[in-house]
């Protein structure tokens, strides 16, 4: 029988757009997964339909209570936020990045995973090994939310606004020690750092003081210093150099975009929003967005939502859970699988029932 310290409460929020799509999907996974997992665990779920319909309805994108509901929860499962007719940064703000910010879930953990049956756009993508992942500081930086738009008063055309990037040396410090932390548990000991100090003199060169003293603590761990700019080619040109990277909010944004399109698609994305301290709940959902452009069609591509699903089993103490669900997304594509953007005819309810097909045999 199941032992009742084995079962979670789980927050769904799906969100907008695909995001209910996926987040269904991935709750049919892992229901199935904790079905046949012989009492290894149980999902007690409870769904928030908050979102920009919510938003239309009452002019807030969340309860007004919403944080202190939720931080009762072992985990969150996310989808997307975002929908046309409500400002891409009011959505952002008034969901995704409250509860980021006031969970203090300060690491963003994004892999880039290479599946099989999957076209990479790389070329030597089929015969190298790739294989990295993307540690985002996810609570300061550019993304802090300091600034302000003002003058107004000189009229139109005369308005003036200043975004300022916050780096602290707490900040700079508990993320650097994550990552050289994840890359002594991975076959390859390596932090790369993702700078810009040539050109930010103050926030950037923090970063880059603080990466080489925390540095100076992993000597087992090669470390490397890269600007953003030659990240980029790099992440194209030379990713077998890689293993963990970890960068500035928006660096991490943008870089964990290209690795995923890298990978053949933003649907394949999973990311992990850690509160390492575990003071909160943390925050499970796909890289991706609520894709207006294919919403509501059955195209949305689900195995980014469940492989955000695996982070969130391996962050409850489930590595062995977790491997299962790995295992049957590689099954699933490997066998052809694939929805249409990644040049395949299955719907996102085809590739679910692929992969409660694969955990099953
Ligand atoms: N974490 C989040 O909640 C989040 C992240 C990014 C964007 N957004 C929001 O999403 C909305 C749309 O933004 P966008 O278009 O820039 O980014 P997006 O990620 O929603 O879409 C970018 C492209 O990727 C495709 N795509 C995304 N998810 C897919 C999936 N699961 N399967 C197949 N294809 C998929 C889309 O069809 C689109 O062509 C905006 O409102 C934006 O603010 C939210």
């Amino acid at each position: 029988m199941m032992s009742a310290s084995r079962a979670f409460r789980i927050a769904a929020i799906p969100g907008d757009g695909v995001g209910k799509e996926v987040i269904a999907a991935g709750r049919e996974v892992l229901d199935a997964l904790a079905a046949s997992s012989a009492g290894a665990f149980a999902l007690d779920w409870q769904d928030f339909g908050w979102g920009c319909e919510y938003y239309a309805r009452t002019g807030q994108m969340m309860a007004a209570d919403g944080l202190e509901v939720l931080k009762d929860f072992d985990a969150i499962y996310f989808g997307a936020v975002g929908w046309p007719g409500v400002p891409d940064h009011v959505s952002l703000w008034g969901l995704r990045l409250a509860i980021c910010q006031n969970f203090d879930q300060w690491a963003n953990v994004r892999p880039v995973r290479f599946l099989p049956g999957v076209r990479s756009p790389l070329r030597r993508a089929d015969d190298t090994e790739l294989d990295w992942v993307v540690v985002r500081e996810n609570s300061e930086g550019e993304y802090a939310g300091a600034g302000g738009r003002n003058f107004a008063g000189r009229g139109p055309g005369g308005e003036v606004a200043v975004q300022t990037a916050v780096f602290t040396e707490v900040g700079c410090e508990r993320i650097m020690r994550f990552a050289f932390d994840l890359a002594r548990a991975r076959a390859r000991r390596k932090v790369s750092s993702v700078t810009k100090s040539n050109a930010q003199q103050y926030g950037m060169v923090l970063w880059d003081d603080v990466f080489r003293r925390v540095a100076r603590d992993y000597p087992d761990v090669q470390a490397d210093s890269v600007l953003v700019d030659a990240m980029a080619a790099k992440f194209v040109l030379r990713p077998e150099d890689l293993s963990v990277v970890v960068a500035s909010n928006l660096h991490a944004d943008i870089l964990s975009d290209l690795g995923s399109a890298l990978a053949g698609s933003l649907g394949l994305a999973a990311s992990a929003n850690l509160n390492p301290e575990r003071r909160f709940p943390s925050m499970f959902e796909p890289v991706h967005g609520s894709a207006p452009d294919i919403a509501g069609q059955g195209l949305a591509n689900p195995v980014g939502a469940v492989g955000s699903a695996a982070l969130m089993l391996e962050h409850l103490g489930l590595p062995g859970q977790a491997t299962r669900l790995h295992a049957a997304i590689e099954a699933t594509t490997a066998a052809g699988v694939l929805t249409r953007e990644l040049g395949g005819t299955a719907t996102t309810q085809d590739v679910t029932k692929a992969l409660i097909d694969a955990l099953n045999t």
